[in-house]
């Protein structure tokens, strides 16, 4: 069994188009955007969003979430991605190294069947949407094997098949160009110019802390169970050397001198703003 944080922290898309909305914000930019579900509720609201991260799997559902205006999965495409395909082979032990430890044997089949037919599909859009709408079945089981009575049974392929047919109501075209890139927060605020950065960092020893649904899921895009996500963050400004406060505050300190060029963000501005919703939410907003 593995440790499930009793809450995820994500942060509201709400409270951000809130945040934007008061300050005329039309263009933020999150360097270090997770699942960009935020990022696609400002894009909702009209507002042009930029987002980078280092996990590919977050920027290929970005690329559904947020880059994309128009492409959904229709009830036929859904199919090639949730059953087995007659006449595609299929690997059928990708995933076995998790059988048993995380998923049952039925369920690492099709983690593998998945991850074929997700890779065959024809457009970023689509791809992105189905890697965020099995992301949540990935969740589903993972709940469902710590508490076992308090959710449905349910087939995975028609489990597969309603989460994957929900991302339709996601898709949303605000006649701006939204953008996701995969890389360090460096190279995306080198490259979007954008109103404000938004910036919430990894947190201390945040590699080794990595929520594991998370590295589960870039392992399972990537088709490789044993991957070593700490790895990808190593030689990174927030990888293994910010066991330490000074080197936690020199990383931060990193982020802060890349967003230097935007309106919103640096603290040594002469605006500094705090905006605390409720107590465990607090926003320093920084502005020349
Ligand atoms: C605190 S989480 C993001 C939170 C997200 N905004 C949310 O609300 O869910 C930090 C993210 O930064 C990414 N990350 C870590 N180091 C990075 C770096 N050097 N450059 C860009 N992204 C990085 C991680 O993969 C992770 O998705």
């Amino acid at each position: 069994m593995i440790d499930l944080p009793v809450t995820t922290r994500r942060v509201s898309g709400t409270r951000l188009l809130d945040l934007c909305q008061a300050r005329g914000i039309a263009s933020p930019v999150d360097p270090f955007m997770g699942l960009p579900m935020h990022l696609n509720a400002l894009k909702r609201h009209g507002i042009a969003v930029h987002g980078g991260d280092l996990l590919e799997w977050f920027v290929r559902a970005g690329e559904g979430l947020v880059v994309n205006d128009f492409t959904i999965l229709r009830e036929s495409e859904v199919a090639e991605v949730v059953e087995m395909l007659p006449g595609r082979i299929y690997p059928n032990d990708l995933f076995r190294a998790w059988e048993g430890v995380f998923f049952s044997e039925d369920q690492c089949r099709y983690l593998g069947v998945w991850h074929a037919n997700v890779h065959a599909l024809r457009s970023d859009g689509q791809t992105g949407l189905a890697i965020a709408g099995l992301w949540h079945v990935l969740c589903h089981w993972l709940l469902k094997a710590r508490y076992p009575d308090d959710l449905v049974d349910v087939p995975p392929s028609e489990l597969a098949w309603h989460y994957i047919r929900e991302t339709e109501r996601w898709v949303i075209d605000n006649g701006k160009r939204n953008t996701v890139r995969r890389g360090d927060f460096a190279a995306t605020l080198g490259r979007v110019r954008a109103d404000a950065v938004y910036i919430a960092p990894p947190g201390r020893i945040s590699s080794a802390k990595i929520d594991p649904r998370v590295w589960m899921w870039e392992a399972w895009w990537q088709g490789d169970p044993y991957l070593n996500v700490e790895r990808l963050y190593r030689d990174k400004v927030f990888g293994g050397r910010t066991h330490d406060d000074p080197a936690y505050d020199r990383a931060v300190g990193e982020v802060l001198a890349a967003a230097e060029a935007a309106p919103y963000v640096e603290a040594s501005r002469p605006r500094v703003e705090t905006v605390s919703p409720n107590a465990d939410e607090h926003y320093l907003i920084a502005s020349r």
